[in-house]
């Protein structure tokens, strides 16, 4: 019997100011319905619902490239949590086992939190953590071991708002029980809502055991504001520079590094100061990542060195010892063992063969202004500076293209391509034109 997810994040999140829904903003590289996702994914669910309701489109088409699996439902009114988690009863007939009901703006949810949950012995369990009695969250009314009921802030009396064990809204149970519970859920409250709240107290009248798993309060934390995604995005970042540095990464200046919630670096790689990491990177063991270098959907292997001011856009492949020097830009190209790029080049849609050095200034003119075409060098080549290689067009191996040349046939193996004008040499004639032009210019 698997577990269901279901992911709410059809409100509209007004304090973010914002035209996007707030799911769509990004915390490390990644939107923060991606972070839920991701949580939901530690539990191998059988089934993942997102209800969508503001700007449901964009939402929905994210979640699609995110979590292709996962099924979208709509709340075409937010009329309250309840309500929104009872919009995935059509997506979940039939299903069998335990749901758990998840927010989209919530990015920080451990893993190992929710198979706790998965396994704490009860018929629901809530998700609940200290704080201070300010807060506004719903309280955690138990006796003992028993969660007896949920208390929504603006419906508590004093002696109910003195409680510190706070629902961070996350749940389990079981997914009909939940859903037929939900289906007896009235909005007779301070907020005229449907509360997901109300769900421990009609399970509890139906003899069904409830309790509270907690958790520390950051693990909880809900996106609401512009200011707190950003103390979020510091929060992620430090975490994440402290698990590279335990795990055997060296930072030379951590705070400049900047992480992405999928980032994988191997053990003894050094990443020196000012590194942007965007989805989708891993280093391998023992690579160099130089100051100020951009990464994003790059691969890095063992020994290869990259930057200072190098960019690696998605699809960069770096197999083992390679060179990416400074201001050079690699798109969707594979660059084999040993070879180098080190200065001042773009390489797109291309493969390098193992080896290879490509000189300064040079261009893997892919762009024709509608179509991408590819670029191919063998191994073992030797392209000139400020090559121009207009793709698509190969280069065999231990060829050579001299510098300056504009390379627009393919090269043979082991051949020495020249695509420049023929120098010409013009004795005493520079000496000659300046003469001229200083004589005009005292005239006037
Ligand atoms: C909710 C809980 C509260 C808890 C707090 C934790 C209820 C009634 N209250 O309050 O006990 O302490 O979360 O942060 O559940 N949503 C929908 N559709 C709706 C309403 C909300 O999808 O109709 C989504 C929102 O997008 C959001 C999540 O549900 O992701 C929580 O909604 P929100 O309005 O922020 O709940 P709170 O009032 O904070
Ligand atoms: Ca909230």
């Amino acid at each position: 019997m698997g577990h269901h997810v279901i992911i709410l994040a059809a409100g509209q999140g007004s304090r973010m100011a914002s035209d996007t829904a707030k799911v769509l903003h990004e915390l490390a590289g990644f939107p923060l319905i991606a972070h839920a996702l991701r949580a939901a994914e530690a539990l191998e669910p059988a089934r993942i619902i997102v209800v969508t309701g503001h700007e449901a489109d964009a939402v929905e088409a994210a979640v699609a490239e995110l979590a292709p699996e996962a099924i979208c439902v709509r709340q075409e009114e937010q009329l309250g949590t309840g309500h929104a988690v009872l919009q995935a009863a059509p997506a979940l007939a039939g299903a069998e086992g335990q749901a758990f009901v998840l927010y989209g703006d919530t990015p920080f949810l451990r893993p190992g939190t929710l198979l706790a949950m998965a396994e704490a012995p009860a018929d629901f369990t809530v998700l609940g953590f200290e704080a201070s009695p300010e807060a506004r969250y719903g309280r955690l009314v138990t006796e003992g071991d028993v969660l007896e009921r949920i208390v929504e802030w603006k419906d508590a009396d004093e002696a109910t708002r003195a409680v510190t064990l706070m629902n961070s809204g996350v749940l389990r149970g079981d997914v009909q029980v939940m859903l037929e519970l939900l289906a007896e859920v009235g909005n007779d409250n301070a907020a005229g809502e449907y509360y997901l709240t109300d769900l421990p107290a009609l399970a509890r009248a139906r003899g069904l055991t409830t309790r509270v798993t907690r958790c520390a309060e950051d693990e909880t934390l809900g996106i609401n504001t512009r200011a707190e995604l950003a103390s979020a995005e510091a929060a992620f970042q430090a975490r994440a520079r402290a698990e590279a540095l335990e795990t055997g990464v060296t930072l030379t200046a951590p705070e400049t590094v900047h992480f992405a919630m999928d980032t994988v670096i191997g053990r003894d790689a050094l990443v020196e100061p000012h590194v942007v990491f965007g989805p989708g990177v891993t280093v391998e063991s023992g690579a160099r990542i130089r100051a100020f270098s951009h990464l994003e959907g790059a691969h890095v292997s063992r020994g290869a060195v990259v930057g200072p001011y190098a960019r690696l856009r998605p699809g960069a492949e770096l197999a083992e010892h390679v060179h990416v020097g400074n201001f050079v830009e690699v798109k969707n190209a594979q660059i084999a063992e040993g070879a180098k790029v080190n200065h001042l080049s773009y390489i797109g849609d291309a493969e390098i063969g193992a080896k290879t050095n490509v000189g300064a200034g040079t261009i893997t003119c892919n762009y024709d202004g509608v179509f991408k075409h590819r670029t191919s060098i063998g191994a073992g080549a030797f392209i000139g500076s400020n090559t121009m290689l207009v793709a698509p067009v190969r280069v065999g191996d231990g060829a050579f293209t001299a510098t300056g040349s504009v390379i627009t046939e393919d090269v043979e193996p082991g051949a020495l391509a020249i695509a420049r004008a023929r120098q010409v040499a013009k004795p005493g004639l520079a000496t000659k034109m300046m003469a001229r032009l200083r004589a005009l210019k005292t005239r006037n």
